[in-house]
């Protein structure tokens, strides 16, 4: 497809058809969760009315079916992100466990005295087990800063050395909107010697991910992010890595062998896949792969980057309203934080969910990047397939009717 039919795409989403304070929604909190369309609705509820068994256990056919389709999920996400194998593609529960695994693998690694690199602008979730490895470890945790609302490449080859053992980087920001250079990053803490850890919460649903060509060790996403359901995501692993890296979870599905005093584990991928996983939940991702590769991932980068060019002007053009980030639309993608003069965001984000216009407000899981901008907090519209130029009208619309109301300026009709 090479544009999109949004009116097209709206049908599947029925949720989007609905009134909130009497006013049509328009949601724009696709940052913090996407909506499902009837296509992944269809798979979870086909699944348990058609398919449900255990994976990987019976040899009855709803058992074998239920593995095949499981399997054949893994193989859709080994495509979507490009990986050379499908042994590479571990199931996790999202980001945030992706991310904690590779963290506990860190643990085995470091050395009192050696580093790990993250930026300020990265989420709670590539932060903090990050902390946990270092404060384990006697490791040091770097943090490379900000220039024009984007990552410092010039401060961040400044703290990369041999002692750097992980550089980890969220691909795109979920709070300033910038598209981080993973690849240039890879390559340097290769040069190091040091592993690289991308979070690609934030970009794995808006754009096409080429895991082999970033050259990145590991890559952790969320399906709920991606049309997907809650509770699922991947991360990726480069299989010589992953061989290396002990299961962080022990118990059924992931054995070989157990004796009473010790086991032996499964091959890739399944020795990371301790217990009942989330077998639905997998699937379901797999459709949602599906329906936005029958849009085309460079087709939805391309429409989402056409309205950041439509609305952040137009932001930009409201007075008082502050945007965190860069300011030219070719370096935002479509995750825009603001505030309002004098106006906490929560109160903005009240006032816009009485318009119908869903936003998120506080510090978005991104304390450090909030402190580090020198505030407590921010309001944020983030975009997706479904959303057209009118929700970047009442978007504007909404904001300008807040801050009339909070000045006291707003005509009553
Ligand atoms: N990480 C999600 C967000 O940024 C929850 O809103």
């Amino acid at each position: 497809m090479d544009k999109l039919d949004i009116q097209k795409i709206r049908q599947d989403f029925p949720i989007l058809n609905q009134y909130v304070n009497d006013e049509p929604l328009v949601y724009l909190d696709n940052a913090a969760t996407t909506q499902k369309p009837n296509q992944v609705l269809a798979c979870l509820n086909d699944y348990y009315h058609q398919d449900n068994a255990n994976v990987h256990r019976g040899v009855h056919t709803l058992a074998e079916r239920a593995t095949r389709e499981y399997e054949a999920a893994r193989e859709k996400l080994r495509a979507f992100i490009k990986a050379k194998s499908s042994k590479e593609v571990l199931f996790t529960r999202g980001t945030t466990t992706g991310l904690n695994w590779v963290a506990r693998f860190a643990e085995e690694v470091l050395q009192p005295g050696d580093e790990v690199l993250i930026s300020i602008m990265e989420h709670h979730s590539n932060i903090i087990p990050w902390q946990e490895a270092c404060r384990k470890t006697g490791a040091k945790l770097v943090y490379a800063y900000l220039k024009d609302g984007q990552l410092d490449m010039l401060d961040f080859e400044s703290k990369i050395n041999d002692k750097t053992k992980f550089v980890s980087l969220a691909h795109v920001s979920n709070v300033l909107g910038s598209v981080n250079p993973v690849k240039e990053a890879a390559a340097l803490a290769h040069q190091h010697g040091a592993y690289m850890v991308v979070d690609g919460a934030q970009s794995a649903p808006h754009m096409s991910i080429d895991v082999q060509n970033l050259d990145c060790d590991f890559y952790a996403l969320s399906g709920h992010k991606m049309l997907g359901p809650t509770g699922i995501g991947v991360l990726y692993g480069k299989e010589e890595i992953l061989n290396q890296m002990s299961p962080v979870e022990f118990g059924g599905e992931m054995i070989d062998f157990v004796y009473e005093q010790e086991a032996s584990w499964k091959e890739l991928p399944w020795k990371f896949e301790a217990g009942t996983p989330n077998i639905a939940g997998a699937i379901a991702l797999g459709a949602a792969v599906d329906y936005l590769e029958n849009l085309g991932m460079d087709t939805i980068h391309a429409y989402e980057q056409d309205l950041v060019r439509y609305v952040l002007p137009k932001l930009q053009a409201i007075d008082g309203l502050q945007i965190y980030g860069s300011q030219d639309p070719s370096k935002h993608s479509a995750v825009i934080a603001f505030n309002l003069d004098g106006l906490h965001p929560h109160d903005v984000a009240t006032a816009l969910d009485y318009e119908g216009v869903a936003v998120r407000a506080g510090h978005h899981c991104a304390q450090p990047l909030i402190n580090h901008l020198g505030i407590s907090s921010a309001a944020r519209a983030s975009f997706y397939i479904y959303n057209t130029k009118e929700d970047c009208d009442k978007l504007i619309e909404a904001i300008i009717k807040a801050k009339e109301f909070f000045n006291g300026t707003l005509k009553i009709r």
